[in-house]
């Protein structure tokens, strides 16, 4: 090997955007749907309300959080050599979301890909981004994630229909032009526990049939407890491991930025590392669980508030079992 040619380049997030669509699904909303009530919904997760969107597919997600990136920033779209958009409802199963993506933001010179991890796509797609970036390849690698959750929840199981919610948030990776950006990952995966959250049919495990729709095979099916006593011990350990190899005091961590899947998962991870509440980014009373979406939309929606420096540590859980944590240093 030679060690000359390996680049250490440092990968920086150097723009955010963000979209989520105007229609709103509010508790009240849903009582009228399921038997559930606000109440309960907020005690037990957080949520107030969600966003919905109507007669589109993801890619319009996508495409809207990639243009509020593009216009905020100014970046030219021909400069973007990578596209990567981290879903679980993709427009369709065969033909990328993320090939449709680059093509109409006129990111002509790009390549694109989806990646699917569940909630923890966009977390293990900022490892690809960087790791991209590290490799001094490519110079301008722009992540997406983008869920429109609603088109694969069943609206009569009260169980999964009162946690997510749709939209999509993007950010930039370049070459870091300070000591500032990925600093380190630890990300993990469990498939022995996948059925206990998947979309069973529609795949090469059970292709599409009048069974499968009879049988409602089609859209997303959780076993709650199970995924939440995994997402509370994983989602907390891997947080603790970033946070002791890289010697960080609670007090010195400025974020923690995780996904929204539930507050009391938020709370128990935030406890384990030793966090006050202003330390902790949370929106998910607003947008529910947007998937690959939640950890963007934070960025989004927090960025007036990061500084230079500021350290940042992620963490998530999601299907497959898929899980991590990581920790970047904000660089602009
Ligand atoms: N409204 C009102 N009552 C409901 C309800 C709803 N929407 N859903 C369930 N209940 C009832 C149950 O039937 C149960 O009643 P019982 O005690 O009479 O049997 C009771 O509330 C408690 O249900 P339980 O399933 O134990 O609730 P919970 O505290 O585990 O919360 C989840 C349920 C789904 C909110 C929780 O398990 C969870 O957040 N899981 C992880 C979800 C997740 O993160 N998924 C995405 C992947 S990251």
């Amino acid at each position: 090997m030679n060690l000359e040619k390996i680049n250490h380049t440092k990968a920086a997030i150097t723009a955010v955007g963000g979209y989520v669509p105007d229609t709103i699904l509010s508790n009240q909303d849903l009582e009228k749907m399921v038997d559930t009530n606000d109440a309960w919904i907020t005690s037990r997760t957080g949520i107030k309300e969600r966003r919905i969107l109507k007669d589109k597919a993801t890619s319009f997600l996508a495409i809207k959080a990639a243009q509020d990136l593009i216009s905020k920033n100014n970046i030219e779209p021909e400069s973007i050599d990578m596209v990567i958009v981290a879903t679980i409802t993709p427009d369709m199963n065969v033909a990328a979301t993320a090939a449709y993506v680059a093509s109409s933001i006129g990111a002509f010179n790009a390549f694109a890909y989806d990646l699917s991890a569940a909630c923890s796509g966009f977390l293990y797609g900022m490892s690809t981004s960087a790791a991209y970036i590290a490799s001094g390849k490519y110079k301008k690698v722009l992540l997406i994630g983008a869920d429109k959750m609603s088109s694969i929840v069943d609206y009569t199981d009260r169980d999964t229909c009162i946690i997510f919610g749709d939209g999509a948030g993007a950010v930039l990776f370049e070459p870091s032009i300070n000591e500032f950006g990925w600093e380190d990952e630890y990300l993990r995966s469990n498939g022995e526990e996948r059925m206990a959250l998947r979309i069973k049919a529609g795949g090469s495990l059970y292709p599409t049939s009048k069974e499968t729709v009879e049988n409602k095979w089609h859209t997303l099916f959780q076993e709650g407890k199970t995924v939440f006593k995994y997402a509370v011990s994983e989602m907390a350990n891997a947080a603790e491991k970033i946070k002791e190899r890289n010697n960080l005091k609670g007090e010195e961590i400025s974020y923690l930025v995780p996904h929204q899947a539930n507050k009391r998962i938020i709370d128990a991870t935030a406890d384990k590392i030793g966090l006050k509440e202003n330390q902790v980014l949370m929106n998910i009373a607003f947008y529910g669980n947007t998937t690959a979406a939640t950890i963007p939309l934070l960025l989004n929606d927090n960025k007036s508030k990061f500084k230079k420096g500021d350290k940042l540590v992620f963490a998530a859980f999601g299907g497959g079992f898929t899980w991590g944590a990581a920790y970047l240093t904000w660089a602009f």
